[in-house]
């Protein structure tokens, strides 16, 4: 299990924006699970980095969480997957496949 640092979109727009907001999507109870279930897990407290973050840009596909030193993005991803996300990736070193929309760079950039 290699150092791992997540970045998690918790970005709120205000009501009605027309992009909507990863925050409106659940991102912030992504978020707070995430670091509930690493704080409990000693491995994972020594080798995990837990960033809220503003805007990383494909909003329609939120809520959007990267994590490096992969540069795996992640979008659509809701609270049930997260045990799936901590086992298979940041322990396992295999990206949850099912989820990942872009790998090295944003999604959308050539
Ligand atoms: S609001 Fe989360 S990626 Fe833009």
């Amino acid at each position: 299990m290699g150092f791992k640092h997540v970045f998690v979109c918790v970005n709120q727009r205000p009501p009605g924006h027309p992009m909507g907001s990863c925050a409106d999507k659940g991102s912030r109870e992504i978020y707070q699970t995430l670091m509930e279930k690493i704080q409990m897990d000693p491995d994972l407290m020594m080798n995990v980095a837990v960033t809220p973050t503003g805007c990383l840009g494909p909003c329609a596909i939120g809520p959007t969480i990267v994590v490096y030193p992969e540069g795996v993005w992640y979008g659509n991803v809701k609270s049930e997957d997260i045990d799936e996300i901590i086992e298979s990736h940041l322990k396992g070193d295999k990206p949850v496949e099912r989820l990942v929309v872009s790998k090295g760079k944003p999604p959308g950039l050539l």
